[in-house]
């Protein structure tokens, strides 16, 4: 495909086994070393906002709020309480990922999944203008995966893909069965695309192109660690100023991985 950026579709199998297991290994690392330094972090990080809120707190006392000059203090320590509550986010996030490691499996219906998700984004996608196209094939086998965390992966998705299409657009959803044993599940945005440079950086924890204190940079990063732990995989190929495709591949319930 030419003018076309992607991580799969214009090289072979083999190679795309590779890719993906260099990918794997290095996101592993990463993703071991976030959780260690989350966990570090977590207790110190505890301290530091029930004091500051403490402080907080005491600076807005109706006594104290008379004395002269005590207003940038307060405003100060709002900030203060502030940005710890955006770290506390941050590590909640990589915390609660390594601690929902046993999955509990169940038969999931895919289509109902992204309804569910749909139901979240109804005024949201008319709001802005977005159209949505769903082609959801009827006869979808089941796959076995925990819930919760399918319909995460799948709101995230459309989470970046509202964001991508500011300007309005479409949001296409098709699922479809693969041979026999897996099935697939692709949304496809007409947004405003990842450049060549960040494309393969996107599934990288704390990789973010939003304005400094919009995003944490891990929701595409959770959703790679969830597919693995469900032996999915996901794809993704884009082209600036016309939108991206996001491919998630899941084996099917009765199929022994
Ligand atoms: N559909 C999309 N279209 C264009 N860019 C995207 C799309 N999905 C993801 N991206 C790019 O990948 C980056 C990483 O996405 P990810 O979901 O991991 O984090 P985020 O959206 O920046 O932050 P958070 O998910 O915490 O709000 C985004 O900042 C954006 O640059
Ligand atoms: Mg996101």
């Amino acid at each position: 495909m030419i003018g076309t950026v992607g991580i799969s579709r214009d090289i072979t199998e083999f190679k795309r086994t590779q890719a993906q297991l260099v990918q794997a290994g290095k996101l592993a690392g990463i993703g071991q070393l976030a959780a260690g330094i989350a966990h570090e972090i977590n207790n110190p990080l505890s301290g530091v906002l029930g004091y500051a809120k403490r402080l907080l707190k005491k600076a807005e006392d109706e006594e104290l709020k008379k004395i002269p000059g005590l207003e940038p203090f307060q405003r100060e320590m709002k900030l203060i309480v502030d940005s710890a509550l955006r770290c506390k986010k941050i590590i909640d996030g990589l915390l609660k990922f390594s601690r929902t490691s046993e999955t509990v499996s169940m038969a999931v219906n895919i289509n109902e999944v992204i309804d569910e998700a749909l139901i979240l984004f109804g005024n949201q996608l008319s709001s802005q203008n977005i159209e949505l196209n769903k082609v959801l094939s009827p006869n979808i086998p089941n796959i076995r995966a925990n819930h919760t965390q399918i319909q995460q992966v799948f709101t995230d998705i459309i989470i970046n893909a509202i964001q991508a299409m500011s300007n309005g657009g479409t949001l296409t959803i098709a699922t479809r069965p693969v041979n026999s044993s897996a099935v697939e599940i692709e949304f496809t945005d007409t947004g405003e695309g990842i450049s060549k440079e960040n494309l393969p950086k996107i599934f990288e924890p704390f990789f973010t192109t939003r304005e400094p204190g919009k995003g944490t940079g891990l929701g595409l990063y959770m959703i790679y660690r969830i597919l693995q732990e469900h032996h999915g995989h996901i794809d993704v190929r884009s082209e600036v100023g016309k939108g991206a495709t996001f491919v998630i591949t899941l084996p099917v319930a009765d199929i022994k991985t």
